[in-house]
């Protein structure tokens, strides 16, 4: 698979991976993670999680992945067709403010998707998604009525909701992630985070 460090990019098998993961328990994926702000700030917050963050688009990463630290890795890579490498890591999933195909494949129970999470995730693993009301609209949906089918999908599977809660522009704010800033002070602050657990 493919990993980045700002313009660099390296393969790495299955072998090297296991490498950088001796001893780790706790791996953390963040799928489009857009320019990495959230797996550098988690990283050095929460040392003893490893940090994977994956993303389509490498330009934006250049920046977030330069910085060396022993606990995080980028991966350019859809989220519709993750390395085998990954599967069975994973105790923690983020999914923060899922645009385009990736939003769609959540909302449409894409299977290659879907089918994808729980091939990376251990059983009881635990996931974040944090779905923004501008980018449900621009798909078809009201942030409600995407909030209630991504659920429904991820609770047919197997993702038992621990909890859905309401974010505005001051919780939004909390999440050290790009896009949540900038939702934070765009026009229309609202969004809803689902907490699930792997059942
Ligand atoms: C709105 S941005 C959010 C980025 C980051 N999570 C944040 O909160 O700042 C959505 C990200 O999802 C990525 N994305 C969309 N579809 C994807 C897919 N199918 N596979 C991987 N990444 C995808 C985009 O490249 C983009 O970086």
């Amino acid at each position: 698979m493919e990993t980045i460090r700002g313009r660099m990019s390296h393969d790495i098998g299955l072998i090297e991976l296991s490498e950088r993961l001796a001893g780790r328990e706790n791996i953390a994926l963040d799928l489009g993670t857009g320019d990495g702000r959230f797996v550098r700030c988690m990283a050095e917050r929460q040392k003893d999680r490893f940090f994977i963050g994956v993303d389509a688009c490498r330009e934006n990463l250049r920046a977030n992945s330069l910085k060396k630290l022993p606990n995080a890795m980028f991966i350019i890579a859809s989220a519709q067709a993750l390395p085998q490498e990954l599967n069975g890591l994973a105790s923690y999933i983020s999914i923060n403010f899922p645009w385009g195909s990736l939003l769609e494949s959540l909302a449409s129970n894409d299977p290659s998707l879907i089918s994808g999470l729980l091939s990376v995730t251990r059983p009881c693993a635990t996931m974040d998604i944090h779905l923004n009301a501008d980018a449900l609209v621009a798909a078809g949906w009201s942030l409600e009525s995407g909030a209630n089918q991504i659920e429904r999908v991820l609770n047919d599977v197997g993702w038992k909701t621990k909890s859905r809660s309401c974010m505005d522009a001051h919780t939004l704010r909390s999440i050290p992630t790009t896009w949540a800033k900038r939702l934070a002070f765009g026009r229309d602050p609202r969004a809803i985070r689902l907490s699930l657990r792997r059942e």
